[in-house]
Protein backbone atom coordinates (compact mmCIF):
# COMPACT_ATOMS: atom_id res chain seq x y z
CA UNK A 1 0.00 0.00 0.00
CA UNK A 2 2.91 2.90 1.12
CA UNK A 3 4.72 1.46 -1.99
CA UNK A 4 1.90 2.19 -4.17
CA UNK A 5 1.22 5.82 -3.20
CA UNK A 6 5.12 6.33 -2.85
CA UNK A 7 5.19 5.31 -7.09
CA UNK A 8 1.47 7.31 -7.58
CA UNK A 9 3.57 10.40 -5.89
CA UNK A 10 6.79 10.22 -7.43
CA UNK A 11 5.14 9.73 -10.75
CA UNK A 12 2.98 12.64 -10.39
CA UNK A 13 5.83 14.75 -9.16
CA UNK A 14 7.83 14.05 -12.41
CA UNK A 15 5.18 16.29 -14.22
CA UNK A 16 6.99 18.95 -13.40
CA UNK A 17 10.38 18.28 -14.28
CA UNK A 18 10.62 21.16 -16.31
CA UNK A 19 10.50 24.51 -14.35
CA UNK A 20 8.47 27.08 -16.33
CA UNK A 21 10.54 29.50 -19.08
CA UNK A 22 11.95 32.25 -16.24
CA UNK A 23 11.38 30.42 -13.13
CA UNK A 24 13.27 32.74 -11.39
CA UNK A 25 11.35 35.69 -12.48
CA UNK A 26 13.71 36.99 -14.81
CA UNK A 27 13.50 36.82 -18.65
CA UNK A 28 15.19 33.54 -19.81
CA UNK A 29 17.76 33.36 -21.64
CA UNK A 30 19.34 31.43 -24.28
CA UNK A 31 22.52 29.95 -23.48
CA UNK A 32 24.84 29.30 -26.39
CA UNK A 33 26.55 26.54 -27.00
CA UNK A 34 29.57 26.33 -25.60
CA UNK A 35 32.56 25.89 -28.70
CA UNK A 36 35.11 23.56 -28.87
CA UNK A 37 38.46 24.16 -26.82
CA UNK A 38 41.41 24.10 -28.61
CA UNK A 39 43.32 22.73 -25.62
CA UNK A 40 42.90 21.32 -22.17
CA UNK A 41 43.65 23.04 -18.92
CA UNK A 42 44.57 24.28 -16.72
CA UNK A 43 41.16 23.50 -14.99
CA UNK A 44 39.09 25.88 -12.85
CA UNK A 45 38.28 24.37 -9.51
CA UNK A 46 34.77 24.61 -8.25
CA UNK A 47 33.38 23.87 -4.85
CA UNK A 48 29.84 22.09 -4.93
CA UNK A 49 28.82 23.03 -1.15
CA UNK A 50 25.89 23.71 1.36
CA UNK A 51 26.33 22.22 4.86
CA UNK A 52 22.47 21.59 4.57
CA UNK A 53 22.04 17.49 3.68
CA UNK A 54 20.04 16.08 0.65
CA UNK A 55 19.87 19.14 -1.28
CA UNK A 56 21.29 18.17 -4.47
CA UNK A 57 25.32 18.69 -4.32
CA UNK A 58 26.38 14.96 -5.10
CA UNK A 59 23.34 14.99 -8.18
CA UNK A 60 24.55 18.14 -9.18
CA UNK A 61 28.22 17.20 -9.36
CA UNK A 62 27.36 14.10 -11.63
CA UNK A 63 25.38 15.87 -14.02
CA UNK A 64 26.87 19.09 -14.36
CA UNK A 65 30.14 17.00 -14.99
CA UNK A 66 28.24 14.76 -17.48
CA UNK A 67 26.94 17.86 -18.97
CA UNK A 68 30.17 19.74 -19.35
CA UNK A 69 31.98 15.80 -20.85
CA UNK A 70 29.04 15.92 -23.55
CA UNK A 71 30.59 20.09 -24.53
CA UNK A 72 33.95 18.58 -24.55
CA UNK A 73 35.66 19.45 -21.41
CA UNK A 74 37.63 17.29 -19.56
CA UNK A 75 36.61 17.19 -16.10
CA UNK A 76 37.73 15.86 -12.96
CA UNK A 77 35.28 15.04 -10.21
CA UNK A 78 36.41 14.87 -6.32
CA UNK A 79 34.37 13.08 -4.00
CA UNK A 80 35.36 14.56 -0.63
CA UNK A 81 32.24 12.92 1.41
CA UNK A 82 33.19 9.73 2.93
CA UNK A 83 29.77 8.50 2.28
CA UNK A 84 31.32 8.16 -1.08
CA UNK A 85 27.64 8.83 -3.02
CA UNK A 86 29.23 10.53 -6.14
CA UNK A 87 31.55 7.37 -6.71
CA UNK A 88 28.62 4.94 -6.24
CA UNK A 89 26.58 7.28 -8.71
CA UNK A 90 28.90 7.20 -11.31
CA UNK A 91 29.38 3.50 -10.68
CA UNK A 92 32.71 3.13 -9.38
CA UNK A 93 33.44 1.12 -6.51
CA UNK A 94 36.17 2.25 -3.99
CA UNK A 95 37.49 -0.80 -1.95
CA UNK A 96 39.97 -1.34 -4.52
CA UNK A 97 42.42 1.57 -5.41
CA UNK A 98 43.37 4.62 -3.93
CA UNK A 99 40.99 7.33 -2.49
CA UNK A 100 41.51 11.11 -2.30
CA UNK A 101 41.83 10.12 1.42
CA UNK A 102 45.09 8.25 0.54
CA UNK A 103 46.32 11.43 -1.07
CA UNK A 104 45.65 13.48 1.59
CA UNK A 105 47.52 11.65 4.02
CA UNK A 106 49.95 10.88 1.75
CA UNK A 107 51.71 14.33 -0.08
CA UNK A 108 54.10 12.59 -1.80
CA UNK A 109 51.83 9.89 -3.46
CA UNK A 110 51.27 10.80 -7.47
CA UNK A 111 47.51 12.33 -7.14
CA UNK A 112 46.97 10.59 -11.08
CA UNK A 113 47.67 7.13 -9.15
CA UNK A 114 43.86 7.86 -7.93
CA UNK A 115 42.08 8.93 -10.83
CA UNK A 116 40.06 6.59 -12.56
CA UNK A 117 38.07 6.96 -15.56
CA UNK A 118 34.40 6.82 -15.46
CA UNK A 119 32.10 5.36 -18.08
CA UNK A 120 31.71 8.85 -19.85
CA UNK A 121 34.20 9.47 -21.99
CA UNK A 122 36.03 12.66 -20.81
CA UNK A 123 34.90 12.55 -17.14
CA UNK A 124 37.52 10.92 -14.37
CA UNK A 125 36.92 10.71 -10.65
CA UNK A 126 39.22 10.78 -7.60
CA UNK A 127 36.61 8.39 -5.41
CA UNK A 128 36.07 8.28 -1.28
CA UNK A 129 35.20 5.91 0.65
CA UNK A 130 34.33 5.73 4.17
CA UNK A 131 37.78 6.14 5.24
CA UNK A 132 37.07 9.34 4.68
CA UNK A 133 35.74 10.45 7.88
CA UNK A 134 38.49 9.62 9.54
CA UNK A 135 40.86 12.62 8.05
CA UNK A 136 39.88 15.08 9.33
CA UNK A 137 41.33 13.98 12.84
CA UNK A 138 44.11 12.82 11.05
CA UNK A 139 44.69 16.34 9.54
CA UNK A 140 44.02 18.43 12.35
CA UNK A 141 47.44 18.99 13.46
CA UNK A 142 48.99 19.37 9.90
CA UNK A 143 50.98 22.31 9.45
CA UNK A 144 49.11 24.18 6.54
CA UNK A 145 46.07 21.66 7.30
CA UNK A 146 43.83 23.95 5.43
CA UNK A 147 45.50 23.49 2.26
CA UNK A 148 46.02 19.55 1.60
CA UNK A 149 44.06 19.30 -1.26
CA UNK A 150 45.00 21.69 -2.78
CA UNK A 151 48.57 20.79 -2.96
CA UNK A 152 47.14 17.47 -4.10
CA UNK A 153 45.00 19.04 -6.70
CA UNK A 154 47.72 21.19 -8.16
CA UNK A 155 49.65 18.09 -9.70
CA UNK A 156 46.46 17.73 -11.86
CA UNK A 157 44.47 20.61 -12.74
CA UNK A 158 46.85 21.09 -15.78
CA UNK A 159 44.72 18.49 -17.55
CA UNK A 160 41.36 18.96 -16.93
CA UNK A 161 39.40 21.95 -17.97
CA UNK A 162 36.70 22.07 -14.92
CA UNK A 163 37.51 20.21 -11.48
CA UNK A 164 34.29 19.84 -9.31
CA UNK A 165 34.57 18.85 -5.84
CA UNK A 166 31.69 17.35 -4.19
CA UNK A 167 31.32 18.71 -0.65
CA UNK A 168 30.07 16.34 2.42
CA UNK A 169 27.30 18.45 4.13
CA UNK A 170 29.61 20.03 7.16
CA UNK A 171 31.62 22.83 7.45
CA UNK A 172 34.61 21.34 8.93
CA UNK A 173 38.18 20.83 7.77
CA UNK A 174 37.60 18.96 4.72
CA UNK A 175 34.75 21.42 3.65
CA UNK A 176 37.11 24.09 4.33
CA UNK A 177 40.21 22.23 2.47
CA UNK A 178 38.12 22.37 -0.52
CA UNK A 179 36.98 26.07 -0.27
CA UNK A 180 41.01 27.13 0.17
CA UNK A 181 41.01 24.50 -3.16
CA UNK A 182 38.45 26.42 -5.10
CA UNK A 183 38.05 28.97 -7.50
CA UNK A 184 34.21 29.07 -7.80
CA UNK A 185 31.78 27.62 -5.23
CA UNK A 186 28.40 26.44 -6.43
CA UNK A 187 25.38 26.25 -4.17
CA UNK A 188 22.59 24.12 -4.58
CA UNK A 189 19.33 24.62 -2.93
CA UNK A 190 16.64 22.64 -2.33
CA UNK A 191 13.45 24.53 -2.85
CA UNK A 192 11.48 24.12 0.45
CA UNK A 193 10.50 25.94 3.72
CA UNK A 194 14.27 25.92 5.46
CA UNK A 195 16.43 26.33 2.22
CA UNK A 196 17.94 29.78 3.23
CA UNK A 197 18.56 28.67 6.96
CA UNK A 198 22.23 28.02 7.07
CA UNK A 199 22.99 29.57 3.48
CA UNK A 200 24.54 32.91 6.03
CA UNK A 201 26.63 30.62 7.76
CA UNK A 202 27.57 28.95 4.71
CA UNK A 203 28.42 32.75 2.96
CA UNK A 204 30.24 33.36 6.24
CA UNK A 205 32.53 30.23 5.53
CA UNK A 206 32.93 31.43 2.02
CA UNK A 207 34.03 34.75 3.52
CA UNK A 208 36.34 33.69 5.97
CA UNK A 209 38.17 31.09 3.56
CA UNK A 210 38.39 34.41 1.40
CA UNK A 211 39.86 37.21 4.30
CA UNK A 212 42.65 33.97 5.21
CA UNK A 213 43.44 31.70 2.77
CA UNK A 214 42.10 31.95 -0.36
CA UNK A 215 41.60 35.50 -1.90
CA UNK A 216 40.45 34.68 -4.99
CA UNK A 217 37.32 32.62 -4.12
CA UNK A 218 34.07 34.08 -5.95
CA UNK A 219 30.59 32.53 -5.61
CA UNK A 220 29.34 30.89 -9.22
CA UNK A 221 25.99 30.79 -8.33
CA UNK A 222 23.30 29.62 -6.02
CA UNK A 223 21.37 26.87 -7.90
CA UNK A 224 17.53 26.01 -7.17
CA UNK A 225 16.93 22.36 -7.36
CA UNK A 226 14.14 19.92 -6.73
CA UNK A 227 11.45 22.99 -7.82
CA UNK A 228 8.09 22.00 -8.18
CA UNK A 229 6.26 24.54 -10.56
CA UNK A 230 2.72 23.23 -9.19
CA UNK A 231 3.31 23.79 -5.75
CA UNK A 232 3.15 27.55 -4.32
CA UNK A 233 5.55 26.44 -2.06
CA UNK A 234 8.14 26.03 -3.95
CA UNK A 235 7.49 29.23 -6.60
CA UNK A 236 7.26 31.31 -2.95
CA UNK A 237 10.63 29.53 -1.98
CA UNK A 238 12.26 30.64 -5.57
CA UNK A 239 11.13 33.85 -4.83
CA UNK A 240 12.56 34.76 -1.72
CA UNK A 241 15.95 33.02 -2.75
CA UNK A 242 15.59 35.65 -5.65
CA UNK A 243 15.13 38.33 -3.54
CA UNK A 244 17.79 37.32 -0.89
CA UNK A 245 20.46 36.71 -3.79
CA UNK A 246 19.50 38.26 -7.05
CA UNK A 247 22.13 37.78 -9.75
CA UNK A 248 23.68 34.88 -7.72
CA UNK A 249 20.88 32.77 -8.51
CA UNK A 250 21.38 30.84 -11.42
CA UNK A 251 19.01 31.38 -14.33
CA UNK A 252 18.69 27.16 -14.94
CA UNK A 253 16.57 25.56 -11.93
CA UNK A 254 16.76 22.14 -11.51
CA UNK A 255 13.26 20.66 -11.18
CA UNK A 256 11.67 17.93 -9.00
CA UNK A 257 11.61 14.06 -10.81
CA UNK A 258 12.17 10.31 -9.56
CA UNK A 259 14.57 9.94 -12.63
CA UNK A 260 17.49 10.87 -10.36
CA UNK A 261 17.18 8.35 -7.57
CA UNK A 262 16.34 5.71 -10.43
CA UNK A 263 20.18 6.98 -12.59
CA UNK A 264 21.63 6.84 -9.02
CA UNK A 265 20.42 3.32 -8.62
CA UNK A 266 21.68 2.64 -12.11
CA UNK A 267 24.89 4.07 -11.52
CA UNK A 268 24.97 6.71 -14.78
CA UNK A 269 24.58 10.55 -14.91
CA UNK A 270 20.82 11.04 -15.95
CA UNK A 271 22.53 12.82 -18.93
CA UNK A 272 23.00 8.95 -20.23
CA UNK A 273 20.23 7.57 -18.05
CA UNK A 274 17.69 9.68 -19.89
CA UNK A 275 18.79 12.07 -22.17
CA UNK A 276 16.04 13.84 -23.27
CA UNK A 277 14.31 13.77 -19.87
CA UNK A 278 13.76 17.60 -18.87
CA UNK A 279 16.16 17.12 -16.11
CA UNK A 280 18.86 15.88 -18.35
CA UNK A 281 18.22 19.04 -20.45
CA UNK A 282 17.95 21.65 -17.40
CA UNK A 283 22.19 20.57 -16.78
CA UNK A 284 23.01 20.31 -20.22
CA UNK A 285 21.45 24.02 -19.78
CA UNK A 286 23.19 24.59 -16.61
CA UNK A 287 26.27 23.89 -18.02
CA UNK A 288 25.90 26.31 -20.89
CA UNK A 289 25.04 28.86 -18.61
CA UNK A 290 28.16 28.26 -16.36
CA UNK A 291 30.13 28.71 -19.19
CA UNK A 292 28.12 32.02 -20.44
CA UNK A 293 28.84 33.27 -17.60
CA UNK A 294 32.60 32.54 -16.81
CA UNK A 295 32.69 30.26 -14.43
CA UNK A 296 34.05 27.40 -16.28
CA UNK A 297 36.05 27.31 -19.77
N1 LIG B 1 16.03 17.40 -8.73
C1 LIG B 1 15.79 16.34 -7.96
N2 LIG B 1 14.56 15.77 -7.94
C2 LIG B 1 14.31 14.70 -7.16
N3 LIG B 1 15.21 14.09 -6.40
C3 LIG B 1 16.46 14.59 -6.38
C4 LIG B 1 16.82 15.74 -7.16
N4 LIG B 1 18.12 16.01 -6.94
C5 LIG B 1 18.54 15.09 -6.06
N5 LIG B 1 17.56 14.24 -5.73
C6 LIG B 1 17.61 13.11 -4.79
O1 LIG B 1 17.66 13.66 -3.48
C7 LIG B 1 18.56 12.92 -2.67
C8 LIG B 1 19.66 13.88 -2.18
O2 LIG B 1 20.39 14.37 -3.31
P1 LIG B 1 21.96 14.48 -3.28
O3 LIG B 1 22.54 13.23 -2.76
O4 LIG B 1 22.39 14.97 -4.60
O5 LIG B 1 22.11 15.63 -2.21
P2 LIG B 1 23.42 16.04 -1.39
O6 LIG B 1 23.29 17.48 -1.11
O7 LIG B 1 24.63 15.56 -2.08
O8 LIG B 1 23.21 15.19 -0.05
P3 LIG B 1 24.31 15.00 1.13
O9 LIG B 1 24.28 16.29 1.87
O10 LIG B 1 23.76 13.86 1.92
O11 LIG B 1 25.63 14.71 0.48
C9 LIG B 1 19.08 11.79 -3.53
O12 LIG B 1 18.31 10.66 -3.28
C10 LIG B 1 18.87 12.29 -4.95
O13 LIG B 1 18.67 11.22 -5.86
MG1 LIG C 1 26.22 14.40 -1.38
Amino acid sequence: MARADDTALFASTDASAAPKPGATGRPLREFPTPPPLSGHGPARIVSLCNQKGGVGKTTTTISLAAALAEYGRRVLVIDFDPQGALSAGLGIGTHEGLTIYDLLLNPKRPASEAIQETRIPGLDIIPANIDLSAAEVHLVNEVAREQILSRVLRQVTGDYDVVLIDCQPSLGLLTVNALTASHGVLIPLECEFFALRGVALLIETIEKVRDRLNPAIELDGILATMFDSRTLHSREVLERVVEAFGDDVLETVIGRTVKFPDASVAGTPITSFAPEHPAAKAYRQLARELVARGAVA
